[in-house]
């Protein structure tokens, strides 16, 4: 599949959306600073798939998630903006993800995956 842009300036802080590419659901979420800053609280040591917030954003672009949205237990699409992590939820069998995609508690063993992406200018994106 052909790498597609996405324009984020009707995005508002607060709201996700949801896109496809090459077939699967992309979720880009535009954080509040309470998402961010619950994101960078906690201990990374503790997760079950440890990887920083940082790390999984681009530097710069801090308040933009962009995750696939494909539950990494078996495979059902979460629900954005639910559960209690500020996060995602998976309705299949309750995996609860964070403000950055990552799993915190339910079956799913890893966090939702980053796709290749990159900034091509302050509000648009080019995934893939
Ligand atoms: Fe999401 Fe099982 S597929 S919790």
């Amino acid at each position: 599949g052909a790498p597609i842009e996405v324009d984020l300036s009707p995005v508002a802080e607060g709201q996700d959306i949801k896109v496809f590419w090459r077939g699967k659901p992309i979720y880009i979420s535009h954080r509040t600073k309470k998402q961010i800053d619950e994101a960078r609280a906690v201990n990374v040591a503790s997760l079950p798939d440890p990887e920083t917030d940082e790390a999984r954003v681009k530097s710069g672009h801090d308040q933009w998630l962009v995750v696939i949205g494909i539950c990494t237990h078996l495979g059902c699409i979460p629900i954005a903006h639910e559960g209690s992590y500020d996060g995602f939820f998976c309705p299949c069998h309750g995996s609860q993800y964070d403000s950055s995609g990552r799993i915190r508690q339910g079956p799913a063993p890893a966090n939702l995956p980053v796709p290749p992406y990159q900034f091509v200018s302050d509000t648009k994106i080019q995934i893939g």
